[in-house]
């Protein structure tokens, strides 16, 4: 991916165009794998009930270190899809999720997905997370997963840095994605690329944020990349 205006649009209405072919459907969101679905939304429970629980060991240890327990109030699912992880993940855990995504279908399908439940959403945004600016200050959670690939090396830095200004206190920003094994692995059939942990790294140190807890999901198939979970402020 070069500099130029011009692949850059390209990059982004590759991938738009890709993503309207995709059946609305949880397979469709996780590329035909579809049976990890559980896998990964059991493994974020647990990563986040590090920060949200009560009583538990890590949030002690946290409170030691000064800083508090993230609430529960609010949710930005990034890239979200038809809400695979805001109906599983985020509405059990926060009082109200919003929803962000550049394919108006999935979040059309959304409000019929999530049932219920649907009705704790807050907004459903359609923009893409290049242009995408939240509200200051209004989330507890930013869940941002299997999207950053969609996003040039300066959006991604640029969109993180928006972010952290709409966090409430001790809120966390959390990445959940691919990482390659070296460098950076471009995707051409959905216009994404697929990045090293080093380079992930460099990029959320660019955009000022700390990492406050990392881990590797485990359990996934074999001839899948890495997938890697961040919690940043
Ligand atoms: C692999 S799916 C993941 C969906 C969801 N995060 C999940 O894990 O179920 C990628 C999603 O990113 C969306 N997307 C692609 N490019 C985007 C962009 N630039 N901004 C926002 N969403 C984007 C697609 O529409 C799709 O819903």
């Amino acid at each position: 991916m070069g500099d130029i205006a011009e692949d850059e649009t390209t990059f982004y209405s590759n991938a738009k165009d890709y993503w309207k072919e995709i059946p609305p459907t949880v397979d469709g969101m996780l590329g035909g794998y579809g049976s990890i679905s559980s896998i990964d939304i059991n493994g974020s429970k647990a990563f986040l009930q590090k920060f949200l629980g009560v009583r538990n060991s890590y949030v002690s240890q946290l409170r030691e270190e000064g800083e508090g327990k993230t609430g529960t109030g609010c949710a930005l699912d990034c890239g979200a899809g038809i809400g695979r992880i805001t109906k599983r993940l985020l509405l059990p855990l926060f009082k109200t999720v919003d929803l962000v995504d550049v394919t108006p279908e999935f979040l059309d399908k959304a409000k019929s997905y999530l049932g219920e439940d649907s009705k704790r959403v807050g907004n459903y945004f359609c923009c893409g997370l290049q242009d995408f600016v939240p509200e200051h200050g209004r989330y507890d959670i930013i869940w941002i997963q299997w999207v950053i690939g969609h996003l040039t090396d300066i959006h991604l830095v640029e969109f993180l840095q928006r972010c952290q200004k709409a966090l409430q206190p001790y809120g966390l920003i959390v990445i959940k994605d691919n990482v390659s094994y070296e460098g950076v692995v471009p995707d051409e059939l959905d216009s994404s690329v697929c990045r090293d942990l080093e380079i992930v790294h460099r990029l959320v140190g660019r955009a000022g944020l700390r990492i406050v807890y990392e881990e590797q999901q485990k359990n996934f198939p074999k001839e899948i990349y890495q997938v890697h979970t961040l919690a940043l402020r």
